[in-house]
Protein backbone atom coordinates (compact mmCIF):
# COMPACT_ATOMS: atom_id res chain seq x y z
CA UNK A 1 0.00 0.00 0.00
CA UNK A 2 1.24 3.53 -0.98
CA UNK A 3 1.95 6.01 2.03
CA UNK A 4 0.01 8.42 -0.09
CA UNK A 5 -3.16 6.03 0.48
CA UNK A 6 -3.59 6.21 4.30
CA UNK A 7 -5.11 9.60 4.62
CA UNK A 8 -7.77 8.03 2.34
CA UNK A 9 -7.86 4.92 4.46
CA UNK A 10 -8.09 6.93 7.55
CA UNK A 11 -11.05 9.14 6.73
CA UNK A 12 -14.15 6.59 7.23
CA UNK A 13 -13.00 6.14 10.56
CA UNK A 14 -12.86 9.98 11.26
CA UNK A 15 -16.34 10.23 10.29
CA UNK A 16 -17.25 7.51 12.57
CA UNK A 17 -15.06 8.88 15.28
CA UNK A 18 -17.40 12.21 14.79
CA UNK A 19 -20.54 10.72 14.66
CA UNK A 20 -20.44 8.81 17.46
CA UNK A 21 -19.08 11.51 19.65
CA UNK A 22 -22.52 12.92 18.69
CA UNK A 23 -24.21 10.29 19.34
CA UNK A 24 -23.63 9.60 22.87
CA UNK A 25 -23.49 13.40 23.68
CA UNK A 26 -26.99 12.97 22.74
CA UNK A 27 -27.57 9.83 25.43
CA UNK A 28 -25.77 12.40 27.98
CA UNK A 29 -27.99 15.22 27.14
CA UNK A 30 -31.40 13.03 26.83
CA UNK A 31 -30.87 12.30 30.34
CA UNK A 32 -29.86 14.97 31.49
CA UNK A 33 -32.99 16.75 29.80
CA UNK A 34 -35.40 13.99 31.35
CA UNK A 35 -33.96 15.15 34.80
CA UNK A 36 -31.92 12.43 35.58
CA UNK A 37 -28.77 11.50 36.13
CA UNK A 38 -26.45 10.43 33.20
CA UNK A 39 -24.23 7.29 34.03
CA UNK A 40 -22.00 9.14 30.36
CA UNK A 41 -19.74 11.72 31.99
CA UNK A 42 -17.50 12.71 29.55
CA UNK A 43 -16.61 11.66 25.92
CA UNK A 44 -13.53 11.23 24.03
CA UNK A 45 -12.83 9.85 20.45
CA UNK A 46 -9.63 10.42 18.22
CA UNK A 47 -8.27 8.03 14.83
CA UNK A 48 -5.01 6.60 15.77
CA UNK A 49 -2.61 8.74 14.32
CA UNK A 50 -0.27 7.77 11.53
CA UNK A 51 2.94 7.06 13.45
CA UNK A 52 1.05 4.82 16.41
CA UNK A 53 -0.15 3.15 13.07
CA UNK A 54 3.16 2.22 11.83
CA UNK A 55 4.06 1.47 15.28
CA UNK A 56 1.30 -1.15 16.12
CA UNK A 57 2.04 -2.58 12.40
CA UNK A 58 5.53 -3.49 13.29
CA UNK A 59 4.87 -4.98 16.81
CA UNK A 60 1.95 -7.13 15.48
CA UNK A 61 3.93 -8.29 12.67
CA UNK A 62 1.04 -7.17 9.91
CA UNK A 63 0.92 -5.96 6.42
CA UNK A 64 0.23 -2.71 5.91
CA UNK A 65 -2.02 -3.63 3.67
CA UNK A 66 -4.18 -5.81 6.57
CA UNK A 67 -4.31 -2.97 9.11
CA UNK A 68 -7.79 -3.08 8.93
CA UNK A 69 -8.40 -6.37 9.50
CA UNK A 70 -6.26 -6.80 12.23
CA UNK A 71 -5.78 -3.69 14.09
CA UNK A 72 -9.23 -2.57 16.45
CA UNK A 73 -8.60 0.77 17.65
CA UNK A 74 -7.93 2.89 14.47
CA UNK A 75 -11.31 4.30 15.14
CA UNK A 76 -11.34 4.98 19.41
CA UNK A 77 -13.92 6.28 21.73
CA UNK A 78 -13.02 6.60 25.38
CA UNK A 79 -16.55 6.82 27.33
CA UNK A 80 -16.06 8.34 31.28
CA UNK A 81 -18.32 7.38 34.23
CA UNK A 82 -18.79 9.00 37.52
CA UNK A 83 -18.99 5.40 38.99
CA UNK A 84 -18.08 1.65 38.62
CA UNK A 85 -22.10 1.10 38.58
CA UNK A 86 -22.36 3.56 35.59
CA UNK A 87 -20.11 1.44 33.16
CA UNK A 88 -21.99 -1.56 33.69
CA UNK A 89 -25.42 1.13 32.79
CA UNK A 90 -23.47 2.07 29.75
CA UNK A 91 -22.14 -1.66 28.53
CA UNK A 92 -25.91 -2.45 28.49
CA UNK A 93 -26.85 0.43 26.48
CA UNK A 94 -24.47 0.09 23.83
CA UNK A 95 -25.13 -3.64 23.52
CA UNK A 96 -28.83 -2.69 23.11
CA UNK A 97 -28.19 -0.02 20.16
CA UNK A 98 -29.14 -1.16 16.33
CA UNK A 99 -26.34 1.25 15.44
CA UNK A 100 -23.25 -0.77 16.86
CA UNK A 101 -23.04 -4.64 17.10
CA UNK A 102 -20.64 -5.44 19.75
CA UNK A 103 -17.83 -8.00 18.87
CA UNK A 104 -15.45 -8.23 21.27
CA UNK A 105 -16.13 -7.50 24.97
CA UNK A 106 -13.33 -7.90 27.89
CA UNK A 107 -14.31 -6.61 30.87
CA UNK A 108 -10.27 -5.34 33.11
CA UNK A 109 -12.47 -3.38 35.48
CA UNK A 110 -13.42 -6.65 37.60
CA UNK A 111 -10.75 -8.51 36.31
CA UNK A 112 -7.38 -5.88 36.29
CA UNK A 113 -4.54 -6.34 34.42
CA UNK A 114 -1.43 -6.87 35.41
CA UNK A 115 -0.14 -3.55 35.56
CA UNK A 116 -2.96 -2.54 37.63
CA UNK A 117 -4.90 -1.10 34.23
CA UNK A 118 -8.47 -0.92 34.48
CA UNK A 119 -11.65 -0.65 32.06
CA UNK A 120 -14.36 -2.13 30.08
CA UNK A 121 -13.15 -2.77 26.26
CA UNK A 122 -15.47 -3.35 23.90
CA UNK A 123 -15.39 -3.30 20.02
CA UNK A 124 -17.89 -2.42 17.68
CA UNK A 125 -18.88 -3.13 14.27
CA UNK A 126 -20.49 0.17 12.84
CA UNK A 127 -21.19 1.17 9.53
CA UNK A 128 -20.42 4.99 7.88
CA UNK A 129 -21.65 6.34 4.46
CA UNK A 130 -18.87 7.22 2.49
CA UNK A 131 -19.08 8.54 -1.45
CA UNK A 132 -18.32 5.29 -2.22
CA UNK A 133 -21.26 3.89 -0.36
CA UNK A 134 -21.67 1.78 2.62
CA UNK A 135 -18.27 0.73 4.58
CA UNK A 136 -18.36 -1.17 7.85
CA UNK A 137 -15.87 -0.73 10.25
CA UNK A 138 -14.55 -1.56 14.15
CA UNK A 139 -14.54 0.80 16.80
CA UNK A 140 -12.65 0.04 20.19
CA UNK A 141 -14.81 1.77 22.76
CA UNK A 142 -13.05 1.84 26.49
CA UNK A 143 -15.13 2.50 29.60
CA UNK A 144 -13.81 3.57 32.87
CA UNK A 145 -14.22 5.93 35.58
CA UNK A 146 -12.91 9.67 35.91
CA UNK A 147 -10.54 7.40 38.94
CA UNK A 148 -9.43 5.05 36.19
CA UNK A 149 -8.76 7.18 33.65
CA UNK A 150 -6.40 9.35 36.30
CA UNK A 151 -4.63 6.25 36.84
CA UNK A 152 -4.34 4.96 33.00
CA UNK A 153 -3.49 8.60 31.67
CA UNK A 154 -0.02 8.70 34.32
CA UNK A 155 0.37 5.23 33.73
CA UNK A 156 0.41 5.99 29.84
CA UNK A 157 2.52 8.54 30.24
CA UNK A 158 5.35 6.69 32.01
CA UNK A 159 5.10 4.04 29.74
CA UNK A 160 6.02 6.28 27.07
CA UNK A 161 8.60 7.58 28.76
CA UNK A 162 10.27 4.32 30.13
CA UNK A 163 9.24 2.01 27.23
CA UNK A 164 9.97 -1.42 28.29
CA UNK A 165 12.48 -0.47 30.74
CA UNK A 166 10.22 0.83 33.38
CA UNK A 167 12.30 0.42 36.74
CA UNK A 168 11.05 -2.27 39.19
CA UNK A 169 10.00 0.38 42.05
CA UNK A 170 8.40 2.70 39.91
CA UNK A 171 6.10 0.09 38.82
CA UNK A 172 5.43 -1.44 42.31
CA UNK A 173 4.45 2.22 42.81
CA UNK A 174 1.73 2.22 39.97
CA UNK A 175 0.29 -1.42 41.27
CA UNK A 176 -0.56 0.46 44.94
CA UNK A 177 -1.79 3.85 43.47
CA UNK A 178 -4.29 1.51 41.77
CA UNK A 179 -5.07 -0.31 44.17
CA UNK A 180 -5.84 3.22 45.95
CA UNK A 181 -7.92 3.83 43.14
CA UNK A 182 -10.09 0.49 43.80
CA UNK A 183 -10.63 1.48 47.16
CA UNK A 184 -11.59 5.28 45.52
CA UNK A 185 -14.37 3.67 43.23
CA UNK A 186 -15.80 1.93 46.44
CA UNK A 187 -15.82 4.74 48.45
CA UNK A 188 -17.89 6.55 45.93
CA UNK A 189 -20.13 3.51 45.09
CA UNK A 190 -21.45 4.16 48.68
CA UNK A 191 -21.91 8.07 48.06
CA UNK A 192 -23.75 7.02 44.45
CA UNK A 193 -26.91 6.36 46.16
CA UNK A 194 -27.09 9.57 47.78
CA UNK A 195 -26.34 11.22 44.29
CA UNK A 196 -29.71 9.31 42.90
CA UNK A 197 -31.76 10.25 45.69
CA UNK A 198 -31.25 13.79 45.78
CA UNK A 199 -31.11 13.90 41.71
CA UNK A 200 -35.00 11.97 41.72
CA UNK A 201 -36.16 14.42 44.43
CA UNK A 202 -35.48 16.90 42.38
CA UNK A 203 -37.10 15.71 39.19
CA UNK A 204 -40.23 15.09 41.38
CA UNK A 205 -40.50 18.22 42.88
CA UNK A 206 -39.84 20.14 39.32
CA UNK A 207 -42.53 17.50 37.91
CA UNK A 208 -45.17 18.22 40.59
CA UNK A 209 -44.67 21.83 40.59
CA UNK A 210 -45.01 22.00 36.69
CA UNK A 211 -47.92 20.21 37.19
CA UNK A 212 -49.53 22.50 39.51
CA UNK A 213 -48.32 25.44 37.50
CA UNK A 214 -50.36 24.30 34.79
CA UNK A 215 -53.45 23.23 36.93
CA UNK A 216 -53.55 26.39 38.15
CA UNK A 217 -53.04 28.54 34.86
CA UNK A 218 -56.17 25.95 33.15
CA UNK A 219 -58.47 26.94 36.59
CA UNK A 220 -58.13 30.93 35.04
CA UNK A 221 -60.40 30.05 32.40
CA UNK A 222 -63.02 28.15 34.67
CA UNK A 223 -62.95 29.17 38.37
CA UNK A 224 -63.17 32.69 40.22
CA UNK A 225 -60.57 35.07 40.43
CA UNK A 226 -60.43 35.17 44.52
CA UNK A 227 -60.57 31.47 44.89
CA UNK A 228 -57.02 31.10 41.99
CA UNK A 229 -55.88 33.73 44.41
CA UNK A 230 -56.02 31.34 47.21
CA UNK A 231 -54.72 28.56 45.52
CA UNK A 232 -52.30 30.81 44.87
CA UNK A 233 -50.52 31.52 47.29
CA UNK A 234 -51.14 28.19 49.20
CA UNK A 235 -48.86 26.76 46.56
CA UNK A 236 -46.55 29.60 47.52
CA UNK A 237 -46.30 28.83 51.27
CA UNK A 238 -45.68 24.80 50.71
CA UNK A 239 -43.48 25.17 47.54
CA UNK A 240 -41.23 27.62 50.12
CA UNK A 241 -41.69 25.17 52.85
CA UNK A 242 -39.99 22.55 50.37
CA UNK A 243 -42.10 19.79 51.96
CA UNK A 244 -42.41 17.45 49.53
CA UNK A 245 -44.97 14.93 50.99
CA UNK A 246 -47.34 18.67 51.24
CA UNK A 247 -46.63 19.11 47.44
CA UNK A 248 -47.62 15.93 46.03
CA UNK A 249 -51.28 15.87 48.45
CA UNK A 250 -51.49 19.49 47.51
CA UNK A 251 -51.22 18.72 43.70
CA UNK A 252 -53.62 15.68 44.45
CA UNK A 253 -56.06 18.28 45.48
CA UNK A 254 -55.70 20.82 42.84
CA UNK A 255 -56.17 17.91 40.24
CA UNK A 256 -59.27 17.18 41.54
CA UNK A 257 -60.31 20.54 41.80
CA UNK A 258 -59.21 21.18 38.11
CA UNK A 259 -61.59 17.58 37.45
CA UNK A 260 -64.19 19.11 38.96
CA UNK A 261 -64.04 22.23 36.67
CA UNK A 262 -63.32 20.10 33.81
CA UNK A 263 -66.52 18.04 33.97
CA UNK A 264 -68.55 21.23 34.94
CA UNK A 265 -67.42 22.99 31.51
CA UNK A 266 -68.34 19.40 29.24
CA UNK A 267 -71.89 19.19 30.33
P1 LIG B 1 -4.22 -4.33 21.06
O1 LIG B 1 -5.67 -3.99 20.97
O2 LIG B 1 -3.62 -4.81 19.81
O3 LIG B 1 -3.38 -3.23 21.70
O4 LIG B 1 -4.04 -5.57 21.99
P2 LIG B 1 -5.12 -6.06 23.03
O5 LIG B 1 -6.42 -6.27 22.37
O6 LIG B 1 -4.52 -7.19 23.80
O7 LIG B 1 -5.15 -4.77 23.92
P3 LIG B 1 -6.11 -4.44 25.10
O8 LIG B 1 -7.50 -4.70 24.71
O9 LIG B 1 -5.56 -5.06 26.33
O10 LIG B 1 -5.82 -2.89 25.20
C1 LIG B 1 -6.18 -2.00 24.20
C2 LIG B 1 -6.01 -0.57 24.69
O11 LIG B 1 -6.28 -0.47 26.07
C3 LIG B 1 -4.62 -0.01 24.56
O12 LIG B 1 -4.41 0.54 23.29
C4 LIG B 1 -4.62 1.06 25.65
O13 LIG B 1 -5.30 2.22 25.22
C5 LIG B 1 -5.44 0.43 26.73
N1 LIG B 1 -4.58 -0.31 27.67
C6 LIG B 1 -4.47 -1.65 27.77
N2 LIG B 1 -3.63 -1.99 28.74
C7 LIG B 1 -3.19 -0.84 29.31
C8 LIG B 1 -2.29 -0.55 30.38
O14 LIG B 1 -1.70 -1.41 31.03
N3 LIG B 1 -2.11 0.78 30.68
C9 LIG B 1 -2.74 1.77 30.00
N4 LIG B 1 -2.49 3.04 30.36
N5 LIG B 1 -3.59 1.51 28.99
C10 LIG B 1 -3.80 0.23 28.63
MG1 LIG C 1 -7.65 -4.73 21.64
Amino acid sequence: MEIQMWREILEPYALAVDELKVKFEHVQNSYRNAGLYSPIEQIYGRVKSISSLLEKVQKKHISLDDIEDNIDDIAGIRIICQFVEDIYKVVELIGKRSDMIVIEEQDYVKNRKASGYRSYHMVVKYVVETINGPKELHVEIQIRTLAMNFWATIEHSLQYKYKQNMPASLRARLLKAADAIGVLDSEMAEVREEIMDAQNTFTLRSNLVADILNNIQNLYKAANKREIIKIQDEFFKIYASEDLEHLERFAKELDTISEGYRAQSLR
